[in-house]
């Protein structure tokens, strides 16, 4: 199985700093293990590594990187891109061709905020739909990684963290380290 890494593009501070944290939230909490963002706001970066400080597993964000460059290594390195986009090839359609590649590849995840730059369509080997209706890119990124991963990203550990949750039918129990 590969890695996993998200690549969110055109974050605009003043609007998508939350959603961009729920981005990198959801990516670290369902299977991946870090997030480029093309903005160099620090922080979102922050607010993301302060949760990963407390919960462990090692999540890294990388602020104000160029998509193209990025992309451009990632491929080069053997890696695969999937963008998600409501315009894409509809999830059920493609994954299982998406799943046997990530059995030796590791993936790149594209995710937009505003308008996506039209050549990100053609640098992605996948343009990906989850649904061909517009949504939300948190929604979208969650179904993808629970497709791609077919529920093992709820068996991860999350190593070295300060806090613990031991799971309870009612209430709430933190372990301490
Ligand atoms: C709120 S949308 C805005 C997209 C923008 N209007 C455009 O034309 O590219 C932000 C991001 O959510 C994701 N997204 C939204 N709906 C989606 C869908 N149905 N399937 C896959 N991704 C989706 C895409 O990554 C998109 O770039």
């Amino acid at each position: 199985m590969g890695d996993i890494v998200v690549l969110r593009l055109g974050h605009r501070p003043e609007r998508d700093a939350r959603v961009t944290t729920h981005v990198g939230l959801t990516s670290r909490a369902l299977g991946a293990s870090g997030m480029l963002l093309t903005s160099d706001d620090k922080s979102v970066a922050q607010s993301i590594e302060r949760v990963d400080k407390s919960w462990g597993g090692g999540f890294w964000v990388r602020i104000g990187i160029g998509y193209r460059s990025e992309i451009k290594k990632w491929k080069e390195k053997g890696g695969i891109v999937v963008h998600l986009t409501m315009y894409g090839i509809n999830l059920p359609d493609c994954i299982d061709t998406i799943r046997n590649e990530f059995k030796a590849k590791s993936i790149m995840v594209v995710v937009g905020a505003e308008k996506v730059p039209g050549d990100v369509y053609q640098l992605a080997d996948y343009n990906v739909a989850v649904g061909n209706q517009p949504h939300s890119e948190i929604a979208a990124l969650a179904l993808f990684l629970d497709w791609l991963q077919q529920g093992r990203e709820f068996e991860k550990t999350f190593r070295d963290g300060e806090l613990k949750i031991l799971p309870c039918e009612h209430g709430k129990s933190v372990e301490r380290k």
